[in-house]
């Protein structure tokens, strides 16, 4: 990827992100920040097989982000199996592109280490039994994941999030034989890009970003400016011009919404969670 290195091709993969009346003020820039703004999930593989050796790449890099504690709370299961990819695809919703791609990294929050630890040491580590340590395992797999992203994205690949394994834990945990204590927080479908996608583009900064403290921005506004944005955005794909306020009313609105996800906590604690 070139770098936009000039105010002109930052402004551009700016105006992507925000639309071209939000864009923010300029700032520094470089060849990291042109890779992060041009960032999209891409939904259309090539068959075309990894170059060797591109999972380890791809898991150096999520192994070198950020883990709270250094205590590393989380695994990845690399699945080229292709019935076990065509299962993850159903649970997800019968997402047809995840069997398609040559790879499937799914993240694990996992405390099962950890507990195999503290089993090798004589010792039961009481702290494992808390909801934080959950949503620790949890940021941590996330983190990893991203990490696993930007460096798929700098060599040229593609990925997508696959959020809707979580639609049926228990069904993923038994296909993946997850120990007690670990759990499929998210899957990254990762191939050569047969469509490239577009950069969707996101909230005005105005509307996420505060300053010292919590303010409520003039959030209608935002909105409708972020409503019609997206709009045009889905419509530019050739899909309904469905605006955000619409779609985050789809998403959350009802349980049914959920498909599923509304029953985590007690899936949770059936995988080995007690999440006190
Ligand atoms: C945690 C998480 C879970 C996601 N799950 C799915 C999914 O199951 N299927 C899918 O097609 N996209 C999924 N996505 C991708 C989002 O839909 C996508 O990132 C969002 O629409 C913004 O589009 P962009 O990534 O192209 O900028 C997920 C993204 C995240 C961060």
């Amino acid at each position: 990827m070139d770098a936009t290195n000039t105010s002109d091709g930052r402004r551009a993969a700016l105006a992507a992100r925000y639309g071209a009346d939000a864009v923010p003020p300029a700032g520094p820039w470089n060849a990291t920040l042109d890779l992060l703004a041009a960032h999209r999930s891409v939904r259309a593989f090539t068959d075309e097989p990894l170059a060797a050796g591109t999972v380890e790449t791809l898991v150096a890099a999520a192994q070198s982000a950020a883990t709270s504690s250094n205590m590393q709370l989380w695994s990845v299961i690399a699945v080229t199996n292709p019935a076990t990819k065509a299962l993850l695809g159903e649970v997800a919703h019968h997402q047809k592109h995840v069997p398609q791609a040559p790879l499937v990294l799914v993240f694990l929050a996992d405390l099962s280490r950890a507990a195999r630890l503290g089993a090798a040491e004589s010792m039961r580590l009481e702290g494992l039994d808390y909801l934080e340590s959950f949503v620790v395992a949890a940021m941590d797999a996330a983190i990893a994941a991203q990490n696993a992203v930007v460096a798929a994205e700098s060599l040229g690949l593609g990925t997508v999030y696959l959020g809707a394994i979580r639609n049926d834990p228990a069904q993923v945990a038994a296909a993946l034989k997850l120990p007690a204590g670990a759990m499929a927080v998210v899957g990254l479908v990762v191939g050569h890009i047969a469509q490239p996608g577009t950069v969707k583009p996101r909230l005005a900064q105005a509307a996420v970003l505060h300053r010292e403290t919590y303010q409520v921005p003039d959030e209608a506004k935002l909105r409708a400016d972020y409503d019609r944005t997206l709009a045009a955005f889905w419509e530019g794909q050739g899909r309904p011009a469905t605006g955000w306020t619409q779609a985050v009313k789809e998403r959350l609105g009802s349980v049914a919404g959920m498909h599923g996800r509304h029953r985590l906590r007690e899936i949770l604690q059936t995988l080995g969670f007690p999440l006190r």
